[in-house]
């Protein structure tokens, strides 16, 4: 295990795991990000249309805004593997585990390897899932601030099948929601769960009883809804760090109804990522606890 910059170990059970005390991601640059295929509703009509300067500028302006507020470290991409710079749907992480994916799309296996390496070398637990029941890691799983439970969806990607696995790898208690939209394909492009306390989401995204599960959990107070056109900009694919937020600049008043919640919201032209499916959220891998994340002086309108 190497240790890693901004680590300490923590031991549980006799094991020494990666533990950050300060907000840490991983990206990855998009040195090889392309749209070749077509595994989402937006990649189609893109197809060959990203421009690679135009990314790596986007992507440089996420990357120095976010250093700002966080640690953030770089893992190379793998050539061959256009969307790597989506690096967040590689692996789920929290108190030094990694539940490490297992893509549905052929396309997007072998960066499982890579990352894999990336994560062991840093000195993370490994907690496996098995190819026959797909997981997206943080596409498809978002824990709440305090740690304890994690919402996991189903219904494009991730199979409902893996869910408790998942959960399983922190002992925590999870809610499993449906997604029903073809074109919001991960939780993570309909649903942000704030460090606030509050949640962002699109609820055209989900099924009836979903919708009741996450309307049990979050107060009218707590919710902040996107409205579709705003969904379709990736409204909801925001990168959190306490009550910081940077997202796309996604149009509609998304940014201003977060601003008034109390969030300190910094908007960034990400529209070459949008071609391929993501936007901020999905470029980043968040690496320190969710705790850790958003520890800061949260003092948000609820
Ligand atoms: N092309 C990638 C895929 O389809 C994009 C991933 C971005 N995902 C997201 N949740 N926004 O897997």
């Amino acid at each position: 295990m190497q240790k890693i910059e901004g680590s300490a170990a923590l031991m549980v059970g006799g094991a020494a795991l990666t533990h950050f005390t300060r907000p840490t991601f991983l990206m990855c640059s998009p040195e090889w990000f392309e749209v070749h295929y077509v595994i989402n509703p937006w990649m189609a009509g893109n197809l060959n249309r990203s421009s690679r300067d135009t990314s790596f500028t986007q992507w440089k302006g996420l990357y120095s805004a976010l250093r700002e507020v966080a640690d953030v470290k770089l893992m190379h991409p793998r050539q061959g593997s256009p969307d790597m710079t989506f690096v967040a749907h590689g692996a789920v992480v929290n108190f030094g585990v990694a539940a490490l994916s297992s893509f549905a799309h052929a396309q997007r296996q072998p960066e499982e390897q890579h990352l894999r390496t990336w994560l062991e070398d840093a000195g993370f637990l490994i907690w496996e899932t098995p190819r026959e029941t797909a997981f997206e890691g943080e596409g498809d799983a978002l824990f709440d601030p305090s740690g304890r439970m994690v919402w996991l969806a189903h219904g494009v990607r991730t199979c409902q099948y893996s869910h408790r696995h998942v959960a399983d790898a922190w002992h925590a208690n999870m809610t499993s929601l449906h997604l029903v939209d073809p074109r919001f394909y991960h939780l993570d492009t309909c649903f942000a769960p704030l460090g606030g306390g509050h949640l962002l989401y699109y609820p055209g995204a989900f099924d009836a009883a979903s919708l009741r599960r996450i309307e049990d959990a979050y107060p009218p107070r707590m919710r902040i809804v996107v409205d579709e056109a705003e969904a379709a900009h990736f409204g909801c694919n925001v990168l959190n760090v306490g009550r910081h937020i940077f997202m796309h600049e996604c149009g509609g008043t998304v940014a201003r109804r977060l601003r008034s919640a109390g969030y300190c919201v910094t908007e960034l032209a990400l529209g070459e990522f949008l071609k391929g499916g993501g936007s901020a959220k999905s470029l980043a891998l968040r690496l320190s606890d969710v705790t850790v994340t958003h520890q800061s002086d949260l003092e948000l309108a609820g």
